[in-house]
């Protein structure tokens, strides 16, 4: 990754990283059920990550959010996009790696999201079978991934919004 700059997100990438959102997802993005549970709620700090290229334009963004799953804590990783010109170099996997391994060193023992299986099975992301995301999510893209041992195991109920 060194032809590209990476750093956590600042509260000046906000709307750049937006635009980026707004370029890579279909319109309408915040009408999913996963925004319901980020609305009022600041991202987790030092997690959601920019990069930018050799001339300092946005290529890729990560944010997590943290969310309730009954009565546990866990992260929801999401959005992350990367710029259509820089898709397929490994920058995507690179931020969902990284971003993964921070929230592991900051003590978070879960993490899931909402997504497609082909992709995110390759981080070791499974379906989480029980979890229920807020309607209408489709349950087969409800997939999570342990950052502790066994942290998913029997894990069930509603996603809620965080409330700490
Ligand atoms: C999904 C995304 C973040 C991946 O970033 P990236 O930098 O292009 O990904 P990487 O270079 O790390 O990996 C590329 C690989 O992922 C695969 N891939 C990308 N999106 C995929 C999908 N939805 N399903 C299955 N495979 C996918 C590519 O085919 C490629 O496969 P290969 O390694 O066999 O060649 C990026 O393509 C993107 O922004 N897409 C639009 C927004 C989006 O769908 N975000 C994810 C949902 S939260």
């Amino acid at each position: 990754m060194q032809q590209f700059r990476i750093r956590p997100e600042e509260p000046g990438d906000w709307w750049e990283v937006e635009a980026l959102y707004d370029l890579c997802f279909a319109p309408g993005r915040e009408a999913l059920s996963s925004y319901r549970l980020r609305d009022d709620v600041p991202p987790v700090a030092g997690l959601s990550m920019v990069a930018r290229d050799g001339e300092g334009i946005l290529a890729g963004a990560i944010r997590f959010w943290p969310v309730h799953v009954g009565n546990l804590d866990a992260l929801l990783l999401g959005p992350v996009a990367v710029h259509p010109t820089h898709q397929g170099e490994g920058l995507g996997g690179y931020l969902i790696r990284e971003g993964i391994s921070a929230g592991r060193k900051k003590g978070w023992q879960r993490v899931m999201l909402v997504g497609d299986a082909p992709y995110y099975s390759r981080f070791g992301f499974k379906r989480l079978s029980g979890v229920e995301m807020p309607p209408p999510t489709n349950p087969e893209r409800v997939l999570g991934l342990e950052l502790t041992p066994g942290s998913w195991d029997g894990v069930r109920g509603a996603v809620s919004r965080w409330s700490k």
